[in-house]
């Protein structure tokens, strides 16, 4: 009896979540322009806001490399410094092998609670995987690998557009970029901004700067 409510519970729950994830694809869909109706100089005028955002403490501070230390970037402060309390991400990216991240980051979708307390989202907290290196790269760096499939999880511009609005759906990292606490500062734009920016990106043909 028992086992089997828990089983239906499982089984509703993972087709809310199926159809959480075909809404954010048709949304996604909405979201893309005709490849080619945007001209080269505009997507690149688009991926110059783009960079603004993904260079952004509230974006960067998360996609660093193999060696998984998160970054800080506190409340009134500019200059990026590494996570306090000597958290490790690990190899599992989610801090397994010391502190989970989610520990103290909080897996909820409640708005953020002011600066300094850990900000939270909907899903696990954790670092980026170490393809998805933005902190300390150029722009023009992150811009090729963005736009790499074998560098960004295997996606093409509307693949992109679909991550972006999956995370949303699950009140992810992404939209939190902008809501991120009291007292700290957001990227430029908003996150609705944002997913525009990369729609003119993606059917300018993804142009990047030199
Ligand atoms: C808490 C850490 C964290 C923060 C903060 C964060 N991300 Fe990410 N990001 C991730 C993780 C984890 C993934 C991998 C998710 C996946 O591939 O399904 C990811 C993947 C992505 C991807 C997929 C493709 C690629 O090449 O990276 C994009 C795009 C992205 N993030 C954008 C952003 C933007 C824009 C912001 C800021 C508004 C941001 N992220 C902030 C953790 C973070
Ligand atoms: C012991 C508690 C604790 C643990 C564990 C922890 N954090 Fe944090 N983290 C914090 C606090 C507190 C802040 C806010 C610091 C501030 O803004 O002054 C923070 C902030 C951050 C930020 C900065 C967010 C931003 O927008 O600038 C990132 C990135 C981050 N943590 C990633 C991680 C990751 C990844 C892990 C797991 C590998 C992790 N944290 C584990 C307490 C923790």
């Amino acid at each position: 009896m028992k086992s089997s409510l828990i089983a239906a519970v499982i089984a509703a729950s993972s087709i809310a979540t199926f159809a959480g994830i075909v809404a954010a694809k048709d949304e996604a869909a909405k979201d893309a322009l005709p490849p080619g109706s945007v001209s080269h100089a505009e997507g690149l005028e688009a991926w110059k806001r783009i960079e603004a955002v993904v260079t952004h403490p509230r974006c960067a501070n998360c996609h660093v490399d193999a060696k998984a230390i998160p970054i800080w970037t506190p409340a009134g402060e500019t200059k990026p410094r590494v996570h306090g309390m000597n958290i490790h991400g690990g190899e599992s990216r989610i801090g397994a092998e010391a502190i989970r991240c989610s520990t103290c980051h909080m897996t909820s979708t409640q708005a953020n609670d002011p600066a300094p307390e850990p900000p939270r989202a909907g899903i696990d907290w954790q670092l980026a995987p170490v393809d998805f290196i933005w902190f300390g790269k150029s722009g023009a760096e992150i811009c090729a690998q963005l736009k790499d499939p074998k560098r960004n999880g295997g996606r093409d511009a509307v693949g992109l557009l679909n991550h972006l609005r999956h995370d949303a759906s699950l009140s992810g990292f992404i939209p939190r970029g902008w809501e991120p606490g009291a007292g700290r500062t957001t990227p430029p734009g908003t996150f609705e901004d944002h997913v525009k920016d990369m729609a003119l990106w993606g059917a300018a043909g993804q142009p990047c700067p030199n």
